[in-house]
């Protein structure tokens, strides 16, 4: 309640002083009794809640909901790519899966190096080279074989029509496919469906992948790593220069994980851990700005921004050195995210001016964010609940389409360190931990994450959006629980990012008082505010104290909410 009255006069406040501030104050998404979906398009949260209508639980509409945005939403959407689910389910047993990509077996440590031991361009981002062993088939499978209840023909067989069908082009879609359509001739040797100039109101047909679709269905998770398709996508990928083969496809296996779990005030966090990033990460930032009275610095507000920047920085600075997939190196998780270390990484903290990122051990690390990728959330009737970020990494992968098979490859072999010390295509300049090993998984920043309230369920959410994911997550998280927002208000509310390298607080453009980015600059803070530059595309359900559900789908993308 303090802090409902401390947010109200907050609120008021900002409405006369703040006139830049876009904060939909009051605004509450969706709001339903039993079940929701909200996903970056209103096809996949559609299907998937048909799903939960006729009886099918979170992890069937799962694996409906993400095939259905390997057809809907090509853009991050799937079968090329990989991703991770974290769930809770209703009795509150916890747990996470990681379908992501692997090195393949012929990958090597340098293999993005010239002679002189430069990195060859694109080569890690661009074409058939920069493709991981896919992983979301084997990840939907192995979901629903160990948690799911409809046979798999009625969650697949929507999807399948979808792609006969086809999408609806929207505004947005529309500019997306122009601003890479010039990228396509340089990964593809014959054109592709994206070519066409399509617009807003188009229909996309997908016939291949819908065949694609209709042989997993009836052969099973084996038809993409050993069938048909497989050999299909090995030759493929082999044609096009690229080094994956029958075998490499043949040993992936998506693997079960323990979600990395903290306490913040009265919530329970679980959220993704290694190879993610995104739950070691955001326990250290939480862990770090706990013991402050953040709520009653105000949202946004410049000591707000200042407390939760100065953690971010020590955080991320900390993130590339130490992690990496952990079946390949040691991760100190428990020192990483231990209450003593985390008020000793802020001991050096002051109101009083900015810490210098040259200052802040530890490691060599330099993101440049990206709003590719995509998430959704999901509860089902029965009370269990889901969280799932999965991806191409760039925009539309590598932009190698296999027109055959009816779909992109991901370019998630980028998210390796292709070299110490040289930034990848999201600024990541990477460290041993992260180093190119065959059959090893890259380190990710997705945080796909489920928060509980009073041992119960209150919060399913993630997003896109490379390294700003995880403070995405986190400002969402806060704004519900320190300045009491509804879901659909913690959503929209506008975000700002650090992350160590490059020193400086991103921020979303037109959003900020300005009076609070003066005194930041003032204080030593660097200000980077663009145009057009959004910070994820973030959506969660909310449970509400009367037990239903809230959706916030967020606006800076298609992202809807659908449910019952
Ligand atoms: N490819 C983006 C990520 O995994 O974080």
């Amino acid at each position: 309640m303090r802090k409902k009255i401390i947010y109200s006069i907050a609120l008021i406040y900002c409405a006369i002083s703040c006139k830049t501030t876009e904060l939909k104050v009051n605004k509450s998404g969706l709001i339903t009794q039993h079940a929701m979906v909200v996903s970056a398009r209103v096809e996949a949260s559609k299907i998937g809640n048909d799903i939960l209508k006729k009886g099918g639980n979170a992890f069937d509409a799962m694996v409906a909901t993400e095939l259905a945005l390997a057809v809907a939403y090509p853009y991050a959407g799937n079968l090329g790519g990989g991703g991770f689910m974290v769930y809770r389910k209703a009795n509150g047993d916890i747990g996470a899966i990681d379908y992501r990509e692997k090195a393949p077996l012929a990958a090597t440590k340098d293999m993005y190096l010239d002679e002189s031991g430069l990195v060859i361009p694109n080569k890690s981002t661009l074409g058939a080279m920069a493709v991981g062993v896919p992983g979301t088939i084997a990840g939907v499978f192995e979901v629903h074989e160990k948690l799911g209840s409809l046979p798999i023909e009625v969650i697949l067989r929507p999807v399948i029509e979808l792609a006969y069908k086809g999408v609806v082009v929207t505004e947005k879609q529309e500019k997306r496919i122009k601003k890479y359509q010039p990228l396509f001739p340089k990964a593809n040797k014959t054109p592709i469906v994206f070519d066409k100039v399509w617009k807003t109101h188009d229909t996309i047909k997908y016939p291949a992948l819908a065949k694609t679709l209709e042989r997993i269905l009836k052969y099973g998770r084996d038809e993409f790593y050993k069938g048909k398709t497989a050999h299909t996508l090995a030759r493929f990928i082999q044609q096009n220069g690229g080094i994956i083969t029958t075998e490499d496809l043949a040993k992936y296996e998506a693997k079960w994980r323990t979600p990395i779990t903290f306490t913040y005030d009265d919530l329970k966090i679980i959220s993704m851990s290694p190879p993610a990033s995104g739950g070691i990460c955001l326990a250290q930032i939480m862990g770090m700005i706990e013991h402050y009275p953040l709520h009653r610095y105000g949202h946004n507000s410049q000591k707000a921004i200042q407390l939760i920047t100065e953690a971010e920085r020590r955080a991320y600075a900390d993130r590339s050195f130490y992690l990496g997939d952990p079946d390949f190196v040691d991760i100190p998780i428990n020192k990483l995210i231990d209450n003593n270390y985390l008020k000793s990484r802020m001991a050096d903290f002051t109101f009083k001016e900015a810490t210098l990122s040259t200052q802040v051990s530890h490691g060599d690390v330099q993101i440049i964010e990206s709003d590719e990728t995509t998430h959704y959330s999901i509860v089902d009737p029965f009370g269990n609940a889901i969280a799932a970020t999965t991806t191409l990494n760039g925009a539309y992968g590598s932009k190698l389409y296999c027109s055959e098979l009816g779909f992109f490859l991901n370019n998630e072999m980028d998210d390796f360190s292709s070299k110490t010390g040289a930034p990848n295509m999201f600024g990541l300049i990477g460290a041993e931990a992260n180093s190119i090993v065959p059959e090893k998984r890259m380190l990710s920043s997705m945080t796909p994450t489920i928060v509980e309230k009073d041992n119960k369920l209150y919060m399913t959410l993630g997003t896109p959006g490379g390294s700003t994911i995880i403070t995405s997550v986190l400002q969402t998280i806060l704004n519900v629980h320190e300045f009491n927002m509804t879901m659909q208000e913690a959503v929209n509310a506008p975000r700002f990012h650090h992350q160590w390298l490059p020193d400086e607080i991103k921020v979303e453009p037109k959003a900020f008082n300005k009076s609070t980015i003066n005194k930041l600059e003032s204080l030593g803070y660097s200000i980077r505010e663009e145009e057009s530059v959004i910070i994820g595309k973030v959506d969660g359900i909310l449970v509400l104290d009367d037990n239903r559900y809230e959706g916030g789908a967020d606006y800076r993308g298609d992202d809807t909410a659908v449910g019952f």
